[in-house]
């Protein structure tokens, strides 16, 4: 905290416990109209409304405060009103327990438990409108959303803003982006809920582009936030259709968020005609941080696959011409005389990847338009089914085929999306003509020709539309630039990961590019939502290899990128490095080969946002496991019990470890390969140097 902002801060302290500490409800005069539990009673939703009709919803667990009394509503554009005084008609009570499982995940089965209140609600000022309120309380969170019945007195309206609240029993450490409607490409910033828009600050001396379109005070979900008292909660949303983003903006005063939902074009929030219904508002509660991370009510709270036959869904590791361009070996763009994605040197990433066993290769910059593709608003930049002149798809197609390995196809849209959606089809058929089944799309710039935001409701709906028409024709996507993932990988399997956040290639930016408490982050704010296209498995981390001036590096040790792989849920994982800096590290290599990208089990055994994540996973397809951990920039010790491999089973680990003197700044490449046998209940020790990790193979043996 500054110290200037100290006795504001000492006073609001002051305040707020005053108000917990008396019971004084910080609505006036509010009556409870129903209590509902989660079906093991430790979380409890209250809801009241006060004298004026206004709606409050409060969260306790285990007797503690998670969200004292918040207000639900909206105001609206058309018809030009607050919908935010009601009267309770009715109330249904449901509860449900049942188990699913998904085509793809980190676990083969999950259950979903829950009791439910729906209130109909009638606003009460008389304009007849009905609105549904529904909570869902699971023992690991509370889910709720907004429904708008079928009626007469709404039809198509206009959200001007949505009025949820969350109001935070304290001055909570926070993990937080700063709110923004086209990007959420940050680092994260770490401090107390009243010193969000201090370190914002901080950030823009640093010159770190910090520039929320919001305010100081705005920030992006999932919002992972570590109570004084020991309490867990991450906020965030699931099942994001039709329907814009939600920032958050903190009122410091009160530590009160409210909604802000991102416009559109012209600064209206939503465009919706009833049946309607929000995403649900989630909040993941817990006092342990490994059960945030095991939570799976983000997935409980949408919808089951529309997908009926998934059966060509399949998990996948890809190498890529990719990486080259990004640190300036290649270009993308042909006229640069060093265009990378020419048939020879695609041909070596095939040879590379089918030697190896990986399933694919992404080739970028195989189309014509990169010479002039971004920053200058053009709207027919690429066609998506014109490859350049020294890119010979027909033989690289035969190629592969007889490598065993499929191209992957990559449509940058240069934010171009209209134009995208026009050549959609076609470009979707080049692709099957072409034997790819996977596409990596991408969002670069500013979205035109009508300047949507990524995070909109129209550019929501777009990626939605991409999955379901790439279904149609039994393509895999995944997408650069989209906004926050919200569980939806459920109901599109097809749809396997997202980027949306600061991945591995930022690395290559100048200023912070990525610190190495990054990737202990993402896992209780950005994966919150779903899987992540992270690209991990850098081996060479002076970015200079190519353009001898660069001053930028990867801040890691190998064996941390290596760790990723289990750290960093995605049923796509790329192997993102260079063939040449993996030939030099042949045995590491051998860990990316083997570990899957597909679960029966999943473990999280040690997780501390913003220092260190220990996760243990068993493979889909065997009774192998395998282990990966990481650590910020101090060294760690993990103690691993391994209680959970079969009894009376030998395995034989390799243990993939950094050397006795490595440190992500001085010596990042030092690592050690270990075997051992282990047994249920084996203890082991393995150090983390700074900035640093370990990989276990566990493999099962006779
Ligand atoms: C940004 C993406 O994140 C990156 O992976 C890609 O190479 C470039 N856009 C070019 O499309
Ligand atoms: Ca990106």
């Amino acid at each position: 905290m500054s110290v200037s902002n100290a006795p504001a801060m000492k006073k609001l302290r002051f305040a707020l416990s005053l108000a917990l500490f008396t019971g004084m409800p910080l609505l006036s005069q509010s009556q409870t109209t129903d209590v509902l539990e989660s079906p093991d009673g430790h979380l409890q939703v209250r809801l009241a409304t006060d004298t004026e009709g206004h709606l409050s919803y409060e969260v306790n667990y285990k007797d503690l405060a998670v969200i004292r009394p918040s207000r639900l509503g909206f105001l609206l554009e058309k018809p030009h009103m607050r919908l935010q005084r009601f009267l309770v008609l009715d109330r249904q009570n449901a509860s449900a327990d049942t188990t699913w499982e998904p085509v793809l995940g980190e676990v083969a089965r999950i259950r979903n438990h829950h009791n439910e209140l729906a209130l109909e609600l009638q606003d009460a000022t008389g304009s007849g409108i009905r609105v549904m309120v529904r909570f869902r309380v699971f023992d690991d969170g509370v889910g709720f959303r907004y429904e708008f019945p079928d009626q007469e007195a709404l039809d198509h309206f206009i959200i001007k803003e949505e009025v949820t609240e969350f109001a935070l029993a304290g001055d909570h450490k926070a993990f937080w982006i700063p709110g923004d409607y086209d990007t959420n490409e940050y680092l994260y910033n770490t401090t107390r809920l009243s010193d969000i828009a201090a370190l914002d600050a901080v950030a823009r001396e640093r010159d770190i582009a910090i520039s929320s379109p919001i305010g100081d005070n705005a920030v992006q979900t999932p919002l992972m936030l570590v109570a004084d008292n020991g309490l867990y909660i991450n906020v965030h949303e699931a099942a994001l259709v039709n329907y814009s983003t939600m920032n958050l903006v903190l009122d410091k005063a009160t530590l009160t968020f409210r909604s802000h939902l991102v416009p559109d074009a012209v600064g209206n929030k939503g465009y919706l005609q009833t049946p309607a219904h929000t995403p649900w508002r989630t909040l993941v509660i817990s006092d342990t941080p490994e059960a945030i991370l095991a939570s799976k009510l983000i997935l409980n709270l949408n919808e089951p696959s529309q997908i009926e036959d998934t059966s060509w869904i399949r998990p996948q590791k890809f190498m890529g011409v990719w990486w080259e361009m990004h640190i300036g070996k290649g270009s993308w763009d042909l006229a640069s005389g060093n265009h990378a994605a020419n048939t020879e040197n695609v041909k070596k990433y095939i040879d590379f990847a089918s030697e190896h066993g990986i399933d694919g290769v992404l080739v970028e910059g195989w189309n014509e338009g990169w010479e002039d593709w971004f920053g200058n608003w053009k709207e027919d930049v690429f066609d998506f089914v014109t490859p350049y002149p020294d890119y010979d798809l027909d033989e690289l197609t035969a190629y592969a085929a007889t490598k065993g390995v499929s191209l992957i196809m990559h449509h940058e849209t240069s934010g171009s999306v209209t134009n995208y959606e026009r050549r959609m089809d076609r470009a979707f058929q080049y692709m099957k003509a072409h034997g790819m089944h996977t596409v990596k799309t991408g969002y670069v710039g500013k979205i035109i020709p009508r300047g949507e935001h990524h995070d909109g409701q129209w550019m929501n709906n777009h990626y939605i539309r991409v999955a379901r028409k790439a279904a149609e024709y039994q393509i895999m996507v995944e997408a650069h630039e989209p906004s926050h993932p919200t569980g939806l990988h459920r109901t599109y399997p097809n749809w396997l990961a997202n980027e949306a956040a600061r991945g591995n290639e930022f690395n290559n930016a100048p200023a912070l590019g990525i610190t190495p408490e990054h990737q202990t982050i993402l896992p209780f704010t950005r994966l919150m939502g779903g899987p992540m296209d992270f690209t991990p498995g850098l081996f060479h981390f002076k970015l200079n290899q190519f353009v001898p001036e660069r001053t930028t590096v990867v801040r890691t040790t190998l064996a941390k990128q290596l760790a990723l792989y289990v750290t960093m849920y995605s049923p796509l994982q790329m192997a993102g490095d260079l063939p040449e800096n993996y030939r030099k590290h042949p045995e590491a290599f051998r860990f990316i080969v083997d570990v899957p990208v597909n679960w029966q089990d999943t473990r999280i055994l040690e997780a501390v946002s913003g220092e260190q994540v220990i996760i243990a996973r068993k493979d889909k397809e065997s009774e192998d496991w395998y282990v990966g951990g990481i650590t910020d920039e101090q060294e760690r010790t993990a103690r691993i019990t391994f209680d959970f491999l079969n009894k009376g089973q030998s395995y034989m680990a390799t243990l993939y470890k950094d050397g006795p003197k490595a440190h992500w700044d001085h010596n990042p490449e030092a690592h050690t390969i270990e075997t051992r046998m282990l047994r249920h209940g084996t203890p082991l020790k393995v150090t983390m140097a700074e900035g640093g990790g370990f990989a276990i193979k566990v493999k099962a043996v006779k």
